[in-house]
């Protein structure tokens, strides 16, 4: 199959697209960025890699670091993370408050914010700062993508100053005691790693590793065994798009996470990752373009997993 010439005709048949949807404005310093933008990459077991678009273009990672933080958290927890965190989908908006009262702040699963902001806890719990925790994290994906990267003082900023929602969540979690550090440090550590700055080339190298069975297939190091990199993955699949999981699903047909700075990341098992990235969202808050980029990929490839 030749990849460039599937990525070159996607390009093309995705520029009416590229003026479609809104780029997310509820952390004012997301807003800075080239709004009609696209890039796509992907990586193949084998090293090789195919780009389009504006690839070397750092973005947010947003949400889609919530996909290592769970990573980390499992490998570190196992099954006991469950007890802190379910695995069913939630049918609600990524930042929703509602279902947490009545599931006594439990939240649904990793990848909503109430989830991701659990997940993030037990690794503060675990390196006992809030430096240590963040450090841990960026080193786990700067050994993903091979690369240093860093965080955006002013996303994190932003996000810092206007996540109220976020701060309704740990607070609501937290009188049901499912957050055991303070909220100010797990916030600090949340935000800073969605503000965490990749480009569509580092993203997808750095999803490797759950294409094939949690380890390296360049150096073979193991970063979850195989049974979690199969849970990461299911989770991307069911929850990766909140309540626009089934329709991803129905569309791509691939694991998949967003992030509303606009990159969705995908794992084809045993064969490869792709990232995409266009910032307009949809109004589920996932990437208009790079949601249906994706489409056309599994369409053309006929790589969906179904
Ligand atoms: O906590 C938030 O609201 C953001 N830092 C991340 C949300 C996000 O990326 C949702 N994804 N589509």
């Amino acid at each position: 199959m030749n990849y460039q010439t599937i990525l070159e005709e996607i390009y093309e048949q995705i520029q009416p697209e590229l003026t479609k949807g809104k780029v997310a404005s509820y952390i004012p310093a997301l807003k800075q960025v080239d709004s009609d933008d696209f890039a796509m990459s992907i990586h193949l077991l084998d090293g090789t890699s195919y780009n389009i678009g504006s690839y070397n273009k750092k973005f947010s990672i947003q949400s889609i670091s919530k996909v290592f933080t769970f990573s980390m958290a499992l490998e570190l927890y196992s099954t006991k993370l469950y007890k802190r965190v379910w695995h069913e989908p939630s049918g609600n908006p990524f930042n929703s408050l509602i279902q947490l009262e009545y599931e006594k702040g439990i939240p649904r699963n990793p990848f909503i914010n109430a989830g991701a902001i659990v997940t993030t806890d037990t690794l503060l719990s675990y390196y006992k700062t809030k430096e240590k925790a963040f450090e841990a994290i960026n080193n786990f994906i700067n050994k993903l993508c091979k690369e240093d990267i860093t965080y955006n003082k002013e996303i994190f900023d932003s996000e810092l100053k206007h996540g109220f929602r976020n701060q309704a969540l740990a607070s609501l979690m937290k009188s049901f005691n499912n957050i055991k550090n303070p909220i100010e440090n797990t916030l600090d550590t949340y935000f800073k790693q969605c503000s965490l700055m990749m480009n569509c080339e580092q993203l997808a190298k750095s999803m490797l590793y759950l294409a094939n069975h949690g380890e390296d297939p360049d150096t073979k190091e193991i970063y979850i065994n195989s049974s979690r990199a199969k849970r990461v993955n299911s989770l991307m699949l069911t929850c990766g798009h909140y309540d626009a999981s089934g329709d991803f699903a129905f569309h791509v047909g691939l694991p998949g996470k967003s992030g509303v700075g606009g990159g969705i990341v995908a794992v084809v098992p045993k064969k490869m990752s792709i990232c995409v990235y266009s910032p307009r969202l949809n109004a589920k808050g996932n990437s208009h373009a790079g949601t249906k980029a994706l489409e056309l990929f599994t369409s053309k490839t006929k790589l969906s997993i179904f």
